[in-house]
């Protein structure tokens, strides 16, 4: 019943007795299962605080390598899920909405992209972790925007490299790089559509500001920043510099934990481009965002749904994700 409803839905969408303190019986579910939640700085505030561990994507795939827990809760989309259940394939992975998914990650279909590999057997494939477990399996080193540009430091200059699917943070490691990739034209919906003329005129407004942003906004916002880093590099930026006024062009979620680090300072989220004349404050994930807390409950209680993959496909799509850990390490990232 409850399975043949995420069939249908992709949730569990029972109803919770109103009597019940919620946040109670999701501290209680994850002893007494010995579950953690991790959570990306993308979703919602509540959920951040109620997860073990907030992180950017390389630190989330780190903490659930190395966790000893019997049940992962994600509280994030489903690649980092997936990503998970590739790196702990005998513990249960769960994620409380499987239609929580990326436009990045759709941006490469499967077939396409083993074409385009097969096209150039003489190089090496790097993908974004923001991919499906089968383009992980089409892979050789997998990064996050954490890494990505070391990473292909690391690879002999002569190295030829195909980068996907992400353009804009393929185009910004040649950039800082000096080197030349065969870049997959992929984007992420939520990074690609930042307002480059309300970035200037927020500029304009406030001249101390100073523009953070994610290497997945493209290049005309890219010039405009002061600092370009992955999440957990944007926080720890804000905190550390001394100026106290910020806009930030990356998901609005990442701002509960910089006012959290840095509560006397300031931060604008850079807006969107107006679509029809209507434009929100912020630039949310709406992927991220189908994470709640009801959703949540739910899936602790019943341990559903969970990522299943075929052992063949966890298998290989697992080497380029250790690979990728592996470097990290060496590297001290
Ligand atoms: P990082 O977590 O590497 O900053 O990536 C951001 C993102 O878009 C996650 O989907
Ligand atoms: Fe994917 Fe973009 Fe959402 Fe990240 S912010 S999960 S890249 S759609």
């Amino acid at each position: 019943m409850i399975k043949d409803r995420i069939k249908e839905i992709g949730f569990i969408d029972e109803a919770i007795n109103s009597d019940i303190d919620i946040l109670a019986e999701i501290n209680r579910m994850k002893k007494e299962k010995n579950a953690v939640i991790l959570g990306h700085y993308y979703i919602e505030s509540d959920l951040q605080d109620i997860a073990d561990f907030v992180g950017d994507s390389l630190a989330l795939a780190q903490e659930a390598a190395k966790t000893d827990a019997d049940i992962i809760v994600f509280l994030g989309v489903h690649f980092m899920a997936e990503t998970a259940k590739i790196l702990s394939p005998n513990k249960k992975v769960l994620l409380p909405d499987l239609n929580a998914g990326c436009s990045l990650a759709d941006s490469a279909p499967t077939d396409k992209f083993a074409d385009f590999v097969n096209a150039h057997p003489d190089h090496l494939v790097i993908s974004y972790v923001n991919t499906t477990a089968e383009i992980k399996a089409l892979t050789d080193i997998i990064c996050t925007s954490s890494n990505a540009v070391q990473i292909v430091e690391s690879l002999p200059k002569e190295q030829k490299i195909i980068f996907g699917p992400d353009k804009n943070l393929g185009n910004y490691i040649e950039s800082v790089t000096g080197r030349k990739m065969l870049i997959w034209d992929g984007a992420c919906h939520v990074h690609q559509q930042f307002d480059v003329n309300e970035i200037v005129r927020l500029k304009k407004e406030h001249p101390k500001a100073k523009v953070l942003a994610h290497p997945e906004c493209n290049a005309t916002v890219l010039v405009l920043a002061d600092y370009i880093g992955a999440t957990s590099g944007i926080l720890k930026f804000s905190n550390i510099d001394d100026c106290d006024e910020f806009i930030v062009a990356t998901e609005s979620g990442i701002l509960h934990q910089m006012k959290k680090l840095s509560p006397d300072k300031t931060f604008i989220p850079a807006p969107p481009e107006k679509i029809n004349d209507i434009s929100c404050a912020c630039n949310d994930c709406i992927y991220m965002k189908m994470n709640t807390v009801k959703k949540l409950y739910n899936t602790l209680k019943y341990e559903l749904p969970a990522i299943e993959l075929s052992d063949d496909l966890q298998k290989s799509a697992y080497a380029s994700i250790k690979r990728m850990l592996d470097i990290s390490e060496e590297l001290g990232l």
